[in-house]
C-alpha cells in the first residue's frame, strides 16, 4: 500500500494528518498471494534473464543469489512478484544491503509496475530505460548512493505511467530533465528531496500531470525562483522546496493551488509582503512554513480565514507589525513560531484561549510589549513558552501555574518583576524541566530558601544577568534532576556553598560575575558528572521542546549538547585552587579567572584529557606552569595571563598555537615565543617531544580536529550569557 504522508521540512516532530493518498495495494502482500497460485507455468525466460542481469550488476547482493539461483521459476524468488499469467510484475528489494549498479536490463521486465530498491546501497546512475519503462508505475530508488545526472529522455517520448517516482536521499546533481515532467502525465507524486539538484525548478508541472499531488524538492540546491506553473496544479496537496536556494517571491500564481495543505518553502532567500488577498484562497492550507527567509510587511489578518491551519512557521524573516485579532479564529493551530522577526505591539490583541490546541508558542526576539496576556493560560495543552528577548514587563499571574503541561518556559530578557513572586508561582507547572528567566528582576533580592519548594523535574535554570542580591540559594540543591545551572551577573555574595555537588546531575556549572567570596570548595571536585568520564548514560537524553539558544546561531537541542562546564571567573574567590580539581575528568571547560587565588598552577590540571578551555588569567598564581600541560591535545583556548608564574612555557602540542597574549603581564616567564628566553637547560621537554617524532602527524590531527570543535566551543562558552 502506499501512502503518502504529509512532511514538515523543518525538525521539530510532526503529526501525520488523516487524508492520504491510497493506491492498489502491491508489494510483500503478494509474495503470500503468489505462493498460493498452482505452478502451473513458471516465468518467462526473458524476465528471467533480466532479473539475472540485474543480479549480475550487483557486486554485494546480499543474500539474494541464494534465493534467486535456485529454482527455475523467478516468480517464487524472494521479492519477486507475478501476475496470475507469470510475469514479473514486482521487484521489491528495499533493504536487502545491495552494493552495486542498477542494471538497465529491468527496463525489459514488460509487466513491472512496481520497482522499489529504497535502502540499499546502490551506486551508478539511474538508468534511463527505468524512467522511460512502458509499465512501471511505481519507482522508489531512494536512501541509495546514486549519483550522476538523472538522463534526459527523447523529445518523442510519449506518455509513461509512472505515477511515484522517489528518488529522495541519494546523490544526484545536475538540473531536474524537463523531458521527465513532459513525459510523466500520470505522475501523482515525486519526491527529490536529499539530493544536490541545480539550476531552475522545471516551470511547466500540471499541464501534462493533472493528478500531480505530491512535490518534495527539499534539502537540493534549486536556485531561481518559484515557478508560476505550480498554480496550475489542481491537485496539488504537498508542496516542500524547503531548504534550497530559490529566491524571489512567492508569485500569485501559486495561490492558485487551492487544494495545498502543506506548503514549505523554509530556508531560501525568498523576500516580500503575503497578500491578504493571496494567503485567504489557500483555504485548506494545514501546515505553512515560511521559515529562514527574507519575507516581511505584517501578517494578514486573512490569516484567520485559514480554518485548518495547525502549524504556523514564520521566524527568522524580517516580518513586522501586531499580530492579527483573527490568529484566533485559526482555532486548531497547534504551533506558533513567529521568533526572530520584528513583531511588536500588545500580545493581548490576539485570544489565545480559543485556541485550546495550541502546544508551542515561540515568539523568541521581538519587540512584543504589555504584559502575557492571560487568555495564554488557558491553553492548558501548551508544552513550549518562549516569550524571551522583547518588551513584555509586569509580575507573573498565578494562572500560569494551570499550564500543567509546560515543560518549556522562556521569559528571559523582558522586564519582568518581582522574582520571588514568579518563582513561588512557577513552582506549580510541576512538568517544567526548562526555566529561563534571565535579564529580567533587575537588582532584586534572590528569594529566601523556605519560600520555594517544587521545580522536581526541572533539568536547566538560567538565572542570569539580572543583578540579584543575597546569595546562592539552597532551594536549588533541592532540585534532583538539575543538569545545567546559571547564575552568572548577578551581585550574590557568601561562598559557594557546600552542598553545591548535591545535584548528581550537575554538569553545568556558571556562576561567572559576581561578589562570591571564599575558597573554592574542595567538594565541589566531587561533583559526579564533572568527575565521571563514563556519565552521559545516566543523563536524560530527551530533547529540549524547543531548541536552546545561547547565542544567535548557536543551538542546542538537547542538554546534553552542551559542554561540561565550570565558570567561577569574577568573583572574589580566594585561596589556592585545590588538586582535587584534577577529579573533574570529563570537564571541556574551566574558568577561573579574574579572582585572587593564590598558590601554584596545579599540576593536577594536566589530568584533564578532555580540557578545550582553561583560563586561570588575573589572578595571583605564582609558581611554573606544568610542563605536561602539552599533553592536553584538546586544548585550544589558554590563558594565563595576570598572574606571578615563572619559569619556561610548556612547548609542543598545543602550545604551539597559543598567542603570546596568554602569558602576558607574567615578568618571570620564559620561552621562545616570548621576548625573555630560557636557558637550553631549562626546556628538556623540546628533547622529550623529538623523541617522538613518530607520533607527531597523529597528534597533529588530532590537535587539528580538536580545534575545529573548540573554536566552536569557544564561542559558545564566549557568548553564552544568553540562553533563551
Ligand atoms: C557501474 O556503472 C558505472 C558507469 O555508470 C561503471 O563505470 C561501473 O563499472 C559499474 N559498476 C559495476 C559494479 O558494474
Ligand atoms: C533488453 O531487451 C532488448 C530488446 O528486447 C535486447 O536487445 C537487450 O539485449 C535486452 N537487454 C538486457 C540487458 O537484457
Ligand atoms: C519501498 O519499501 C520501503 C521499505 O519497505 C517502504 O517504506 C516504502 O514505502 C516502499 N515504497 C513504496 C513506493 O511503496
Ligand atoms: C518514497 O516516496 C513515496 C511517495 O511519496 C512513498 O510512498 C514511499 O514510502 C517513499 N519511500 C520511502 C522509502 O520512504
Ligand atoms: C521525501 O523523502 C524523504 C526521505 O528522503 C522523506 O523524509 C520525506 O517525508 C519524503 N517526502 C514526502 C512528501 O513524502
Ligand atoms: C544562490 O543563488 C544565488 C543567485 O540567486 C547565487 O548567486 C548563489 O551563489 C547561490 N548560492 C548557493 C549556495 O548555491
Ligand atoms: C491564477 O492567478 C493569476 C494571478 O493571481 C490570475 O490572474 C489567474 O486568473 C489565476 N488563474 C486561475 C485559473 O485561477
Ligand atoms: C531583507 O529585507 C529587507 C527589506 O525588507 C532588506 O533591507 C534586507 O537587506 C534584506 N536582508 C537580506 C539578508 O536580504
Ligand atoms: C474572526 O476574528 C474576528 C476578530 O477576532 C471576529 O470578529 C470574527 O467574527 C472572526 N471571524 C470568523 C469567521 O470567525
Ligand atoms: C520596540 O517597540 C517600542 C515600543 O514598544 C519602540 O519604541 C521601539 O522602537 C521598538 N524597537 C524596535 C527595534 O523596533
Ligand atoms: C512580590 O510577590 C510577593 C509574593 O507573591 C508578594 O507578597 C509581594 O507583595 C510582591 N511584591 C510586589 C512589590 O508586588
Ligand atoms: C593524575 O591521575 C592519576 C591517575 O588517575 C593519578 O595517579 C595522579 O596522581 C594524578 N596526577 C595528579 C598530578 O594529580
Amino acid at each position: 500500500m502506499l501512502v503518502v504522508s504529509r512532511e514538515r521540512c523543518s525538525i521539530f516532530p510532526y503529526r501525520k494528518h488523516s487524508k492520504n493518498l491510497r493506491m492498489a495495494p502491491l508489494g510483500l502482500a503478494f509474495v503470500l498471494l503468489v505462493s498460493l497460485v498452482s505452478p502451473t507455468s513458471s516465468c518467462t525466460d526473458q524476465d528471467k534473464g533480466s532479473l539475472l542481469w540485474f543480479l549480475a550488476g550487483l557486486s554485494n547482493d546480499g543474500s539474494l543469489a541464494a534465493s534467486w539461483r535456485d529454482g527455475k521459476d523467478c516468480c517464487k524468488w524472494e521479492g519477486i512478484t507475478c501476475s496470475t499469467d507469470r510475469v514479473v510484475t514486482g521487484v521489491s528489494l528495499a533493504s536487502k544491503n545491495l552494493e552495486g549498479n542498477i542494471s538497465m536490463s529491468l527496463g525489459n521486465l514488460t509487466g513491472l509496475k512496481l520497482l522499489n530498491l529504497s535502502h540499499n546501497s546502490l551506486s551508478g546512475g539511474l538508468p534511463r530505460e527505468l524512467l522511460s519503462s512502458h509499465s512501471i508505475t511505481i519507482l522508489d530508488v531512494s536512501f541509495n548512493q546514486l549519483n550522476g545526472a538523472l538522463p534526459e529522455l527523447p523529445s518523442s517520448t510519449p506518455a509513461r505511467p509512472l505515477q511515484v517516482l522517489n528518488i529522495s536521499s541519494n546523490l544526484f546533481t545536475g538540473e531536474f530533465p524537463s523531458s521527465i515532467w513532459k513525459a510523466a502525465e500520470n505522475l501523482i507524486a515525486l519526491n527529490t528531496s536529499k539530493n544536490s539538484f541545480t539550476g531552475q525548478i522545471p516551470t511547466h508541472f500540471c499541464d501534462n500531470s493533472p493528478s500531480f499531488a505530491v512535490l518534495d524538492l527539499s534539502y537540493n540546491k534549486f536556485s531561481g525562483s518559484i515557478p508560476l506553473g505550480l498554480g496550475d496544479c489542481s491537485m496539488l496537496r504537498v508542496l516542500n522546496a524547503g531548504y534550497n536556494n530559490l529566491s524571489g517571491t512567492l508569485p500569485n500564481e501559486l495561490f492558485n493551488a487551492t487544494t495545498l495543505e502543506y506548503m514549505c518553502f523554509r530556508n531560501n532567500e525568498l523576500h516580500g509582503v503575503l497578500g491578504g488577498a493571496h494567503i485567504i484562497k489557500l483555504g485548506n492550507l494545514v501546515t505553512l512554513d515560511l521559515g529562514r527567509n527574507n519575507f516581511s510587511g505584517n501578517i494578514p489578518d486573512s490569516v484567520g480565514q485559514l480554518k485548518r491551519m495547525e502549524e504556523l512557521y514564520f521566524d527568522h524573516n524580517s516580518m513586522s507589525g501586531e499580530l492579527p485579532s483573527t490568529l484566533s479564529n485559526c482555532t486548531n493551530l497547534i504551533t506558533i513560531n513567529l521568533k526572530w522577526n520584528k513583531f511588536s505591539g500588545e500580545l493581548s490583541k490576539v485570544d489565545f484561549s480559543k485556541l485550546p490546541n495550541l502546544i508551542t508558542l515561540d515568539l523568541l526576539y521581538n519587540n512584543f510589549s504589555g504584559t502575557i496576556p492571560e487568555s495564554i493560560y488557558s491553553c492548558s495543552n501548551l508544552i513550549a513558552l518562549r516569550l524571551s528577548y522583547n518588551n513584555l514587563h509586569g509580575q507573573l499571574s498565578p494562572q500560569i501555574g494551570d499550564l500543567k503541561h509546560i515543560t518549556f518556559l522562556s521569559l528571559a530578557s523582558n522586564s519582568f518583576v518581582n522574582i520571588t513572586n514568579a518563582l513561588q508561582i512557577l513552582q506549580n507547572c510541576r512538568q517544567l524541566t526548562v526555566l529561563l528567566i534571565g535579564y529580567n528582576f533587575k537588582g532584586e533580592l534572590m528569594p529566601e530558601d523556605d519560600i520555594i519548594d517544587g521545580f522536581q523535574n526541572l533539568r536547566v535554570l538560567a538565572i542570569n544577568g539580572c543583578q540579584l542580591l543575597g546569595n546562592i540559594p539552597l532551594w536549588i540543591s533541592k532540585l534532583p534532576n538539575l543538569e545545567m545551572l546559571m547564575l552568572s551577573s548577578n551581585q550574590l555574595t557568601g561562598s559557594i556553598p557546600v552542598w553545591i555537588k548535591a545535584p548528581r546531575y550537575l554538569f553545568y556549572l556558571d556562576i561567572s560575575n559576581n561578589s562570591l567570596t571564599g575558597q573554592i570548595p574542595t567538594t565541589l571536585m566531587d561533583t559526579p558528572m564533572l568527575k565521571s568520564e563514563k556519565t552521559e548514560p545516566h543523563l536524560d537524553p530527551g530533547v529540549f521542546a524547543l531548541p536552546v539558544y545561547s547565542a544567535v546561531s548557536r543551538q542546542y537541542r538537547k542538554p546534553i549538547g552542551f559542554p561540561k562546564v565550570l565558570d567561577l571567573s569574577n568573583n572574589k574567590f580566594i585561596g589556592e585552587i585545590p588538586q582535587e580539581i584534577g577529579q573533574l575528568k570529563s570537564l571541556l571547560s574551566l574558568n577561573l579567572s579574574s579572582n585572587y587565588l593564590t598558590g601554584q598552577f596545579p599540576e593536577s590540571l594536566c589530568n584533564l584529557t578532555r580540557l578545550q578551555v582553561l583560563d586561570l588569567s588575573n589572578n595571583n598564581l605564582k609558581g611554573a606552569i606544568p610542563s605536561a600541560l602539552n599533553t592536553l591535545h584538546s586544548l585550544s583556548a589558554f590563558n594565563v595571563s595576570n598572574n606571578d608564574l615563572e619559569g619556561p612555557i610548556p612547548s609542543g602540542g598545543q602550545f604551539n598555537t597559543f598567542e603570546t597574549s596568554s602569558f602576558d603581564g607574567n615578568t618571570k616567564l620564559c620561552g621562545s615565543m616570548l621576548i625573555r628566553k630560557c636557558a637550553l637547560a631549562k626546556a628538556p621537554q623540546a628533547n622529550i617531544l623529538s623523541t617522538k617524532e613518530t607520533s607527531y602527524k597523529t597528534a597533529f590531527m588530532i590537535a587539528f580536529s580538536a580545534f575545529f570543535v573548540v573554536g566552536m566551543l569557544y564561542d559558545q562558552v564566549v557568548l553564552s550569557r544568553y540562553f533563551g
